[in-house]
This record gives C-alpha cells, sequence and structure tokens, in this order.
C-alpha cells in the first residue's frame, strides 16, 4: 500500500461539520483533505491551496491541520490563492458569496471567505488576485502540499508548473481536482511526464487524483512541462501511461479510462486537429458514462470536425488522380 493509501479506509469516519462553506467540491473530497491535513502534513513546507473558491475546501484542510497533533499553528501556514471575485474568465460562481448572489456594490467575495474561514486566519495567508500577479516568480521554497483546483485552462497551468510544481520535492504531496474533467487534458499529459518520478496514491477519489513525489523531479522534465514542450503523439503518449495506472474512482463512480481517452480527443481539438479529435472521441459516444455526463464535449468535437469539413474543398477522385499523376 502507498503512504497515501493508508489514508483511505480512514474516509467513511471522517465527519464534517455542518456549516461548511459552500463548496465545489465533493464530500469524499474534502474528507480527504481534512484527513490529509490531520495525518499527513506537517507544516514544515509549504501548504498552499490553488482556487480556494469559496473557502468549502479551504475549511476542510484547515480543519484537519487544526486537528493534527504535528502541524504548529503559530509557525506553519496555510496560502490561499484565488481571485476571490466573480467576473469574466475567473471560473468563480456567485455562490461563493454568503448570500449566495453577487451584491448590487460589489464584485469580490474576499471579506465571505474571511468571515468563513475566521477560526483559521491565524494560520491562513490569502493571496487574492491573478495568480500570475500574487505569486512570486522567485519563491523557490519547497511545498509540502499542492490543492491544484485552478488549472482551467492552459494559461493558468502555465503558471501553475512554472512556479508551483518546480518546487516539489520528495514527499510533496500533490491533489489534482477536476482529473475527470476532459477538457483539461494539461493535468493529465503532465501528470504522464511526472510518472517516474511520483506514487499516485491509489484509485481518484471522485474527480481527484493524489500523488507523492518520491523522486527529484529533472529540470529538464519542469521545463518540458511549463512550456508545453510536448507534440501531440507525445501527450497521447503521456496519457496513456496514465490510463494504465488508474481505473474507476475509488466510489465506483468514474470510469478513468474512458474519461482520459476522452482528453486525448481535447489534445487533439486544441491542437486544430478536429479530424483526429473526433475519430478519437466518436467510438467513445456509445460509452455510458461519458455519454451521460459529457454529451456537450461531444456536441463540441463533432461540431468542430464538421465545421472544418465542409470548410474543405472536396476534391474528386479523378482530379486527386491527375493531380498525383501531375496534369491536373
Ligand atoms: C473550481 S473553483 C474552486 C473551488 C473551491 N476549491 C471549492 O472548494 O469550492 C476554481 C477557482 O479558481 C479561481 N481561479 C481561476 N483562475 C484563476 C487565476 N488566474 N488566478 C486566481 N484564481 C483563479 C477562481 O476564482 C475559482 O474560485
Amino acid at each position: 500500500m502507498t503512504k497515501l493509501g493508508r489514508l483511505y479506509p480512514l474516509l467513511d469516519g471522517v465527519q464534517l461539520p455542518d456549516n461548511l462553506p459552500y463548496t465545489q467540491v465533493s464530500t469524499w473530497e474534502l474528507k480527504f483533505l481534512c484527513l490529509l491535513g490531520r495525518q499527513h502534513l506537517t507544516g514544515q513546507g509549504r501548504v498552499v491551496e490553488l482556487g480556494s473558491g469559496g473557502g468549502g475546501s479551504t475549511y476542510a484542510l484547515a480543519l484537519g491541520l487544526r486537528e493534527s497533533p504535528v502541524f504548529d499553528e503559530t509557525t506553519g501556514r496555510l496560502h490561499a490563492y484565488d481571485f476571490f471575485h466573480v467576473g469574466k474568465g475567473t471560473f468563480a460562481t456567485e455562490k461563493f458569496f454568503t448570500s449566495g448572489t453577487k451584491p448590487a456594490d460589489g464584485n469580490s467575495f474576499l471579506d465571505d471567505f474571511r468571515d468563513r474561514l475566521e477560526p483559521f486566519l491565524p494560520f491562513l495567508e490569502i493571496h487574492a488576485g491573478d495568480i500570475w500577479q500574487t505569486s512570486d516568480p522567485d519563491d523557490t521554497t519547497s511545498i509540502e502540499f499542492l490543492h491544484i483546483d485552478i488549472a482551467k485552462t492552459a494559461r493558468v497551468f502555465r503558471c501553475v508548473s512554472e512556479r508551483f510544481l518546480t518546487r516539489l520535492v520528495p514527499g510533496s504531496v500533490v491533489l489534482h481536482q477536476d482529473f475527470a474533467g476532459p477538457r483539461l487534458p494539461w493535468l493529465h499529459h503532465s501528470t504522464g511526464a511526472l510518472l517516474p518520478y511520483i506514487e499516485i496514491a491509489g484509485p481518484p477519489i471522485r474527480s481527484t487524483l493524489a500523488f507523492e513525489v518520491t523522486r527529484p523531479i529533472p529540470e529538464d522534465v519542469l521545463k518540458r512541462i511549463s512550456e508545453d514542450d510536448y507534440t501531440l503523439d507525445e501527450k497521447l503518449a503521456l496519457i496513456s501511461a496514465v490510463q494504465d495506472r488508474i481505473d474507476r474512482d475509488h466510489t465506483g463512480g468514474i470510469p478513468f479510462k474512458s474519461v482520459l481517452e476522452l482528453a486525448k480527443a481535447y489534445v487533439a481539438h486544441y491542437a486544430g486537429e478536429h479530424k483526429r479529435a473526433w475519430s478519437i472521441a466518436d467510438p467513445l459516444t456509445s460509452d455510458a458514462y461519458l455519454s451521460r455526463t459529457r454529451a456537450d464535449h461531444f456536441e463540441q468535437l463533432r461540431t468542430a470536425y464538421e465545421t472544418d469539413r465542409a470548410a474543405t474543398p472536396r476534391v474528386s477522385p479523378v482530379a486527386r488522380l491527375k493531380r498525383l499523376v501531375g496534369k491536373g
């Protein structure tokens, strides 16, 4: 059993408080965060949450740290990064406001976040704003725990990989939220690139993949990840390597091999190879889980393929033959 795998049998016994802030993270994932804080983390290295939203996940983690016998609240810090405001392109929802909707006089839910996290404010360090502005490019302090619930675009993932993955050391723990999101394939192929240096905790917990770093990650691997320096075929191979390691999630509800196959279609889609994307996605339309949960993804990939096809002039077989023999 992996070191983090020891936490799985404890999940059922975790009691979360009723007053937890609104969260987009499932109860299973919150329990895992709480367990990590309580049973695993020490606070010796940086404890970092990227994408705290309204504070639900932050609360679960902070609660665990408070109950930990080793985390020292006077010296240990939990770093919370988020825009802490709603608006175009933020991926933050109005539900992060305590009232559940945006007030007329502003778009920031930072005060709401502070109010809810009040019991933990003494060891909470809040970084409010765009992560490209609020993170320090020169900070090289090692990270003990990284909760990634922010990498919803390739632009943000680049910041995460340049400024945070580079600070992972043996023993660091990473949680990738939304690992069941096929539209975020950078989570999947970067994990594939890291496989020789990490140990996957066990089956994903709902949409979360957890791993521990077991060997130093070479600089050139980190550079390739942050510069997105892999060909389409290399990315597909990296995702296949992850498919070999994971199957259904811990609760049995999410078939990760199929989800990751659809993520491959998105790698091709983002590379502008719509025909190839659809050739990967089409056979997956008969997958019961994907057809039920990802109909919009199939629609997007099919439309892109058909739009491409309609824009490409059709050449008759005779004309094609003439061209080939140099008579057309
Ligand atoms: C899925 S939500 C986080 C949910 C949260 N962990 C919870 O427990 O409900 C993603 C968060 O990432 C934040 N985010 C996305 N891009 C960001 C950026 N460039 N800088 C800072 N925050 C960002 C959004 O504001 C949003 O709150």
